[in-house]
């Protein structure tokens, strides 16, 4: 499935209505990682946060995933420390990719910044061959940064 940008348009402005300044920020996160995951229908769509050297698992949905990351490892670590966004795929041929799901196929992580430092990754892991594209880096890009408000 290849998303139009008319289509991650729209994803974001029901992110962006699902920020309740009333309640704690992680709830927002929280169904803003809902929201993105069953309308993308991604096998796998989370957030990890930094921590000293390593990134530890936060909001997430789709099967139970590794609980910590160390900076510069996998494709999170890598996008940590490359500070940039990283589309995989295949994600057998990317060296070091940590496998939580032997059904993931592809995958894409998006650094989350506060005061131009990376303080977490947007992650996600498609199950289907061709579903992820390097048109999906802007729109996951852009939910980042809705996201990245919040954490
Ligand atoms: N594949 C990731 C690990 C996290 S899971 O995909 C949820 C990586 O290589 O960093």
């Amino acid at each position: 499935m290849n998303v139009s940008n008319e289509s991650y348009a729209d994803l974001q402005s029901r992110c962006r209505s699902l920020i309740d300044t009333e309640a704690e920020p992680v709830s927002s996160v929280a169904n803003i990682i809902a929201e993105v995951h069953h309308t993308m229908k991604f096998l796998w769509t989370g957030i990890y946060l930094t921590r000293r050297n390593d990134m530890y698992l936060s909001v997430f949905q789709g099967p139970v995933a590794c609980t910590r990351i160390p900076f510069g490892k996998g494709v999170c670590g890598t996008a940590w420390q490359m500070d940039r966004a990283i589309y995989v795929e295949d994600v057998e041929t990317f060296p070091g990719h940590i496998r939580c799901s032997s059904m993931a196929v592809s995958e894409i992580v998006v650094p989350l910044h506060r005061n131009g430092m990376v303080v977490g990754v947007l992650d996600v892991d498609s199950a289907i061959k061709g579903q992820l594209s390097e048109s999906d880096l802007d729109g996951l890009t852009r939910i980042a940064e809705i996201i990245e408000s919040l954490v």
